[in-house]
């Protein structure tokens, strides 16, 4: 768990649990091979505690769209502040959230029982989490707090790698850079292999990457690359919570996803900070690992 001073223990516990339980539910079919049934199920046991839970809960970052996985719809409402069999004053005592989840990220690597699957959930006061409706994909670049005031997502790779090696009187060749191991990453990859970081690719899943960039004495130094727009909002509640560094600009990966994101009032130039990903400090995230 990151975060979470700002909300009642009872909710933050009841957060936790949901991860829990997403965690406990997907590990009983790790190795099954069935990718959308492992996320179905961590999709079910989550929403089994949060329409109990403590809060008036919105999704606003529900993962699965992109690849009709099941999911947590946008716009769904849960817990004990929308529960009709409860009094409205009871109900609008419960503090109103934005709810961004991924019941399951890195689902084929659970599928296949590969290390890296995690079931993540964040939280922040109503109306703060950035909504990327229609935007699958986003360029980020995620660092600890020694990359606040350093790096830029206008900025090259390899120029980045030496702003930061330089602020903290080190050599790029002592920085390790996390990067998915995506086609669209070859140029990038052949980019920081030439400019002599250390790279740690991954198949799948970064949103582990992500926090891991943000965290000190993690072992990773920054986070690079285009992937999932929700993992990248649910990421930066974390790296908010950690006081790390994050940029993303959205990367559509297709002419259909182009055409929505621009339809939807998105531009394609704008770098979002980590105030305008997640408007507030008030943020929780939790996680529980799978594999
Ligand atoms: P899911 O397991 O939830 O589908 O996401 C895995 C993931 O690797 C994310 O961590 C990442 O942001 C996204 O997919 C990248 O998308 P793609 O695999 O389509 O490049």
């Amino acid at each position: 768990m990151i975060g979470g001073e700002n909300f009642a223990p009872e909710l933050v516990a009841a957060i936790v649990r949901s991860a829990d339980a997403a965690a406990a539910a997907s590990a009983a079919m790790v190795g099954s091979g069935d990718k959308n049934a492992i996320d179905e199920a961590a999709v079910a046991a989550m929403r089994a505690v949060l329409l109990r839970a403590p809060f008036a809960g919105t999704v606003v970052i529900g993962e699965g769209e992109k690849d009709d996985a099941p999911m947590l719809a946008n716009g769904e409402q849960l817990g004990l502040g929308f529960d009709r069999s409860l009094s409205p004053e009871e109900r609008a005592s419960y503090p109103a959230c934005d709810i961004a989840v991924d019941p399951l990220d890195g689902t084929r690597l659970a599928a296949e029982a590969l290390p890296g699957a995690v079931c993540v959930i964040a939280l922040a006061p109503r109306g703060t989490l950035f909504d990327p409706r229609d935007a699958f994909y986003m360029h980020k670049l995620i660092a600890g707090p020694a990359g606040v005031g350093v790096l830029d997502l206008r900025l090259s790779a390899s120029e980045n790698l030496r702003r930061l090696a330089d602020a903290g009187g080190r050599r790029v060749a002592d920085l390790t850079v996390a990067v998915l191991d995506k086609p669209r990453h070859a140029a990038l990859i052949a980019e920081l292999r030439t400019a002599g970081a250390r790279l740690h690719v991954v198949g799948e899943g970064d949103i582990g990457t992500a926090i891991a960039a943000a965290t000190p004495g993690s072992g990773i130094d920054v986070a690079m690359g285009i992937g999932g727009t929700p993992e990248g909002v649910i990421a930066a509640c974390a790296v908010r919570a950690l006081g790390g560094f994050m940029q993303g600009r959205l990367a559509p990966q297709g002419d259909a996803e182009r055409a929505a994101v621009l339809a939807a009032g998105h531009s394609l130039e704008r770098v979002l900070g980590l105030d305008e990903l997640v408007a507030s400090e008030h943020v929780l995230f939790a996680s529980a690992p799978v594999t």
